[in-house]
């Protein structure tokens, strides 16, 4: 299954009719709910007109996928040809690519990955026992014309000395890499423990790069949402 996005606020599920009106309606209802149901670039009330600061790069990690899975798309919570449910608890992510004037970045590649709900990376240099066979682990998706895009993941887990956090890289519309970085959760204690997180140099880019995460349950049972913005310099 893929979500896709038709405008700022407008999700739908393609897949039957009465699934994109729910969608699109549950999905309403959580941005009014939040705060954030205003038009075009506001939308995200973290942007600001003067320039912005590019978001901080981080290293790549040791598992970013050698080869893409064949299901890649932007709901890490199926699985084609599974119908199995994930471990852990799902997390809405709703974004936007913006340059550092502001201006959304129509078109971006973006990809994300992470381990899975018991700390395993589904990649040959994790081990295989305990993995959850359900979770997709690493997806991707383009940006529209206001620089949207949103992932359905997991609300990501600590594993080893490791502070939760989901993978993040963005290529330009012609696929050219422009920034590798990780995304942290708000108030986690292993962050400040994390020494990839403390290496980042200032407060306000630690901040860039920490999502608030909110209950949401209009987007279904223990659904969590975030938002984040990634600014491309
Ligand atoms: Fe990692």
């Amino acid at each position: 299954m893929c979500l896709a996005i038709t405008g700022p606020i407008a999700f739908f599920i393609s897949e039957t009719s009465a699934e994109v009106t729910q969608e699109d309606e549950m999905n309403r209802r959580w941005f009014v709910k939040s705060g954030l149901l205003v038009s075009g670039l506001a939308a995200m009330p973290s942007v600001a007109l003067a320039a912005l600061t590019p978001t901080p790069k981080q290293t790549e990690g040791p598992f970013y996928p050698r080869e893409l899975p064949l299901d890649h798309d932007n709901d890490l919570l199926k699985i084609a040809g599974r119908t199995g449910r994930v471990m852990g608890t799902p997390l809405h992510l709703f974004g936007r690519v913006l340059n550092t004037d502001g201006v959304a970045i129509d078109g971006a590649i973006i990809q994300i990955w992470q381990c899975d709900a018991k700390g395993i990376y589904h990649h040959p240099r994790d081990r295989e026992t305990g993995r959850d066979p359900n979770f997709q682990g690493f997806g991707e998706t383009r940006s529209n014309a206001e620089g949207a895009f949103r992932f359905r993941t997991i609300k990501p887990v600590p594993y080893s000395w490791r502070a939760p956090h989901i993978h993040l890289k963005v290529f330009t519309p012609d696929g050219k890499e422009t920034l590798t970085t990780q995304f942290y959760v708000a108030g986690d204690p292993a962050n400040e423990r994390d020494g990839i997180y403390r290496a980042i140099a200032t407060e306000a880019e630690r901040k860039a790069v920490t999502l608030e995460i909110v209950q949401a349950p209009e987007l279904g049972g223990n659904a969590l949402a975030t938002q984040l913005t990634i600014v491309i310099g």
